[in-house]
């Protein structure tokens, strides 16, 4: 058969003809070796055109058989001299190749839409997810707490602690009793009476592990200045001492953070050596606003004026985890 001169310089894929198949399949059993294509002229081939040969090499060919008959036809890539360079597949086996392909690309497909699905239904605020066993710490009215529950769609996985007591924490702020009522709702654990200093001993918290636990705004209450360093030594302790326990309580890499103003006197604190001398390491310093949690109302907590919040100014959220 003539080739032109386009179709010599290309590598073909051949069909050869049921008849030669039966040709092949003799000289097989006879114990003779593959003939090359050469010499057939007159052999009935169907010559792939070039682009398809590509697509083939790239297994995204379709292979479309008309029935039993034409499974039965070899492939062979043959050089332009017509050698063979490989004898291929039956088209059954193809068949099988493509679809075995085309399986295991739906399943990693199907592996990874349900990787984006799962992903997709977890619901973030900032730092914290849905997915996060989340413990908080020294909450004021519990609008913190609030913002995540409601941001999630539920606060299943949020313990939201508070040192006072629940009768003392509607007292002091106006908003707690509502707060408190809508994180029961969306399924949240609630604790009173939580000391940041010893919580690791809790009833309640001593077997659990978290994967953030989170204090905003620190504090001691106002027993001076803040630039007094009784002052500051009582907010450094209360600082020292959570960190020491969220230690305890952290999973393996999971985070503790503290939310600080970092002007002064509120630097002098030195909340970074503290965590280190605790076995932590700081692994961000995150500039905190408070419009990255609605709803969220700072509270001072302390004192005739618990309920009123304060300029938060420059501040940052510390994460820490175990060394
Ligand atoms: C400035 S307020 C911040 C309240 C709340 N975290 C917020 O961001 O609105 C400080 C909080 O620390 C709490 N606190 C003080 N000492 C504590 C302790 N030993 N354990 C737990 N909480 C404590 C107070 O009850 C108070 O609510």
């Amino acid at each position: 058969m003539e080739l032109d001169a386009q179709e010599k310089n290309e590598r073909k894929v051949e069909l050869i003809s049921e008849k030669e198949v039966a040709l092949v399949a003799d000289e097989e059993k006879n114990g003779r070796t593959v003939e090359s294509a050469s010499g057939k002229e007159n052999k009935n081939h169907v010559k792939l055109a070039a682009e398809e040969e590509r697509k083939r090499e790239r297994n995204e060919s379709e292979v479309k058989v008309a029935g039993e008959e034409e499974n039965k036809r070899k492939i062979k890539l043959v050089t332009e001299e017509n050698q063979i360079l490989v004898t291929l597949y039956t088209a059954e086996e193809i068949i099988s190749k493509v679809e075995l392909s085309a399986k295991n690309k739906n399943e990693s497909k199907s592996e990874l839409v349900a990787d984006v699905e799962s992903e997709s239904k977890t619901k973030w605020v900032k730092h914290y997810n849905s997915r996060h066993k989340i413990l908080l710490v020294g909450e004021g009215d519990f609008s913190f707490a609030a913002c995540l529950g409601r941001a999630f769609g539920s606060a299943a996985n949020i313990v939201a602690t508070s040192l006072d007591s629940q009768e003392l924490l509607v007292i002091k702020h106006r908003n707690a009793s509502a707060n408190l009522r809508s994180l029961r709702e969306l399924g949240c654990t609630i604790l009173h009476e939580v000391n940041a200093l010893s919580m690791r001993t809790h009833p309640v918290l001593s077997f659990r592990s978290f994967d953030r636990i989170v204090f905003n705004f620190p504090h001691a209450g106002f027993y001076g200045r803040e630039h007094d360093s009784f002052q500051i030594e009582l907010h450094k302790n209360l600082v020292r001492g959570y960190l020491q326990n969220a230690h305890g309580m952290v999973s393996e890499k999971g985070e503790i953070h503290v939310t600080h103003k970092t002007t002064y006197p509120f630097s002098c604190w030195k909340i970074k050596e503290l965590a280190a001398g605790c076995g932590l390491k700081l692994i961000e310093e995150v500039r905190f606003t408070k419009w990255d949690y609605p709803g969220y109302e700072n509270k001072r907590g302390h004192g005739v004026r618990s309920d009123e919040s304060f300029p938060v100014g420059q501040c940052s959220t510390y994460k820490f985890t175990k060394k």
